[in-house]
């Protein structure tokens, strides 16, 4: 049985006053949950959001990490950082990241091995964009995502992954539970293949445009385990409600 995870990307988006105010009332709101959950603010708040979690159930993750453990890289932040403020968990490969960043397959492959090596549990994001999609593309592209980044890796305990197909994030245009499952089961018989050991215990996230509205049927399909939330993790009614969903 696969623990749900829910995970907050909170992009670039954030202030100290907004942060302990969305964190509070979203602490407040939780009640009965049964998934691991974790929020992901920018860099510079995660040693606020650390204090703010305090005791709590609830996790600390970054949004992305250097590919490089130290050294003379101006405005990079290491692996090794984020633990130490923190953070057990880090969004590596984001489609923005890949598209605004022209972050390559080799690169997200070295930030995955970074983030296990300093103890971080990586979460890998993949996905298709509309024009992949509409040209019968979805699976090839995800299947090189996927080889890409995890080919070297000895093993895929310690991971999960986020299907995030590139037209469902921020335009409230969600996959269909079908969609998405489809998807999902395809991305765990790829990863049986690279390691049967571990791939049925993996957790595949579900991201794009989830809500409160459409969590519950989404995570009722059998191979989503959970969802990697943007705009609605700002909002702590919605966002906990999410979580309960899961
Ligand atoms: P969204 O973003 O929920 O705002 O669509 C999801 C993501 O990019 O992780």
């Amino acid at each position: 049985m696969r623990q749900p995870l829910v995970i907050a990307n909170w992009k670039m988006h954030g202030k100290g006053a907004f942060n302990q105010a969305l964190v509070e009332a979203f602490l407040a709101e939780l009640k009965e949950y049964r998934a691991q959950c974790v929020l992901c603010p920018p860099f510079v708040y995660l040693g606020q959001l650390a204090e703010l979690l305090g005791s709590s159930d609830v996790m600390l993750g970054a949004q992305d990490c250097s590919h490089i453990a130290e050294g003379a890289y101006t405005g990079e932040v290491s692996a090794q950082m984020l633990r130490d403020c923190g953070a057990q968990w880090v969004i590596v490969g984001h489609s923005e990241r890949r598209q605004y960043h022209q972050e390559s397959d080799a690169l997200v492959a070295a930030k995955l091995s970074m983030a296990q090596h300093a103890g971080l549990t990586p979460v890998l994001c993949v996905g298709e964009t509309q024009e992949q999609r509409e040209a019968g593309e979805a699976e090839s592209v995800v299947k090189a995502q996927l080889l890409g980044a995890l080919d070297d890796l000895p093993d895929l305990q310690g991971l999960a992954i986020a299907y995030e197909p590139v037209w469902a994030i921020g335009t409230g245009l969600s996959a269909s539970p079908e969609q998405a499952q489809a998807m999902h089961a395809f991305i765990r018989d790829v990863v049986t293949d690279l390691d049967a050991t571990n791939a049925s215990a993996l957790r595949l996230l579900y991201g794009g445009s989830v809500k409160a509205g459409n969590a519950a049927e989404l995570f009722a399909q059998a191979d989503i385990d959970g969802a990697l939330v943007g705009g609605a993790s700002l909002d702590a009614d919605a966002f906990a409600a999410i979580v309960s969903a899961a």
